[in-house]
């Protein structure tokens, strides 16, 4: 049974939420393999509007939802979500939910680091202050603490004492508050019990999914253009967001990671700061951010907006192996005279077909567009490429020839059932 993967493959808040409910259906388990809660998944299933950061997206369709070793998971954000989720009528169990018990945690000491770090930046990075750059710090830096960690108060206590030495260093160095471990650790074993009872091996559950059969989603979070080796660094989130994140993250094997599916919008955001060629400031970027409403979902940040940027697209196909493109929002181009969309970059004179690293290279870079025509009639609610106006036809083909890669999906409006579907993932 093939196996998909969902990345995002621009900055983010590509619309990966809905292609991820909408494959969903068809998969019996959906894991997510990076990120927090620093994610944030709009889901609407049947009238009702679910907000996700750190559950798996399939759990409100009744599947099976793995959170694998990858992800940073915030113990306390976990628990607030699945309150929020029963309230919503979803009741979040061990018998739907598995976390891997050697998941990093993320905990108060990140938050802080984290809204330390930024004042201190001379350029800061615009993280979510969710502490999850910090918490992947740890986990490299060998001191992290981890889901298993709850089980052994005795080892827990242990790394939580190195873990606030090693910090507590560093915030006095800067005359900051010190935190003290006491009420840490005595909040981490008040609630270890409610997250242990969905600690698991992660791995294994995922071999015996595949032994008998079944289909597994990896439901990428963050975006190729954040990944922490392939992103614009240091304007990055701190995990591995490509599909080689999904084995290392999970304890799939890499050969059984499956068909990749990169989501793009028809045009382009990005939340935060860090280089962004195609950004528009004003006039039409205001515009795309009405009508696209790019207001993030967990932080309500105004996401800057700008034309689709093919040459990055290219470079995200390449980087994490993507099979075929979800494209998302395109009626949020109904009504433009004419659509742009970057093909490379003029730097110092030189044209480029990528974006070199060099982070002075890319802030000046100037985009390179081709202007294609609007469309004569919206597109929106369209659900058949056959239906679409010969200029968005046009205007996909286009994408499909600059990316590389066909496009399999089609989104023309917030609603589910407005979708395209031009191949299946799953049969693919
Ligand atoms: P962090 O992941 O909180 O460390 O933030 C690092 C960068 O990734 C910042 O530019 C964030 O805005 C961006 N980022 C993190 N999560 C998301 C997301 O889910 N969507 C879009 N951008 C994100």
């Amino acid at each position: 049974m093939p196996n998909v993967v969902v990345v995002g493959a621009q900055w983010g808040d590509e619309g990966k939420g809905r292609i991820v409910d909408w494959l969903a259906e068809k998969a019996d388990v959906v894991a997510r393999y990076n990120g927090g809660h620093n994610a944030g998944h709009t889901l609407v299933v049947d009238g009702k509007t679910y907000k996700l950061a750190l559950l798996p997206s399939g759990v409100v369709r009744g599947k099976m939802g793995l959170i694998g070793n990858g992800v940073a998971l915030d113990p306390e954000a976990l628990l607030a979500e699945i309150e929020r989720m029963a309230a919503l009528g979803v009741a979040v169990t061990p018998d739907n939910l598995m976390i891997a018990e050697t998941a990093t945690l993320v905990l108060p000491v990140h938050r802080a680091i984290d809204a330390a770090q930024e004042t201190l930046r001379r350029q800061p990075i615009g993280t979510t202050l969710r502490g999850i750059g910090p918490a992947y710090e740890d986990k490299v830096g060998r001191r992290g603490l981890r889901v298993c960690d709850l089980a052994e108060p005795d080892v827990l206590s242990d790394k939580l004492d190195a873990l606030l030495q090693h910090h507590n260093a560093w915030f006095r160095g800067l005359g900051l508050d010190t935190l003290s471990k006491d009420g840490m650790l005595q909040r981490l074993l008040d609630i270890a019990p409610a997250i242990l009872r969905f600690a698991g091996s992660v791995w294994q559950q995922l071999d015996m999914a595949h032994a008998a059969g079944k289909r597994t989603l990896f439901e990428g979070s963050q975006a190729v253009m954040l990944d922490i080796d392939w992103g614009s660094y240091p304007y990055v989130t701190s995990s591995s967001t490509v599909p080689a994140g999904a084995a290392s993250g999970t304890g799939i094997a890499p050969s059984r990671v499956g068909h990749v599916v990169g989501v793009t919008k028809a045009y382009a955001t990005r939340v935060g700061e860090g280089p962004f060629p195609t950004e528009i400031h004003g006039g039409p970027g205001n515009l795309l951010r009405e009508r696209g409403h790019e207001f993030g979902v967990n932080t309500g940040r105004p996401r800057r907006c700008g034309w689709l940027d093919a040459a990055q697209l290219r470079q995200s196909v390449k980087v994490a192996g993507i099979d075929t493109l979800a494209l998302t929002k395109l009626d949020i181009l109904d009504g433009f005279e004419c659509v742009q969309v970057c093909v490379g970059y003029e730097i110092d004179g030189r044209f480029f077909d990528f974006a070199p690293p060099g982070l002075a290279a890319q802030q000046s870079a100037v985009p390179v567009y081709e202007q294609l025509a609007g469309w004569s009639r919206p597109t929106r609610g369209t659900r058949s490429l056959a239906a679409l106006p010969p200029e968005a036809l046009a205007f996909i083909r286009f994408v499909e020839a600059q990316a590389g890669v066909p496009v399999s999906i089609v989104t023309t409006s917030p609603e589910r059932d407005d979708t395209i579907v031009a191949s299946d993932p799953f049969d693919a």
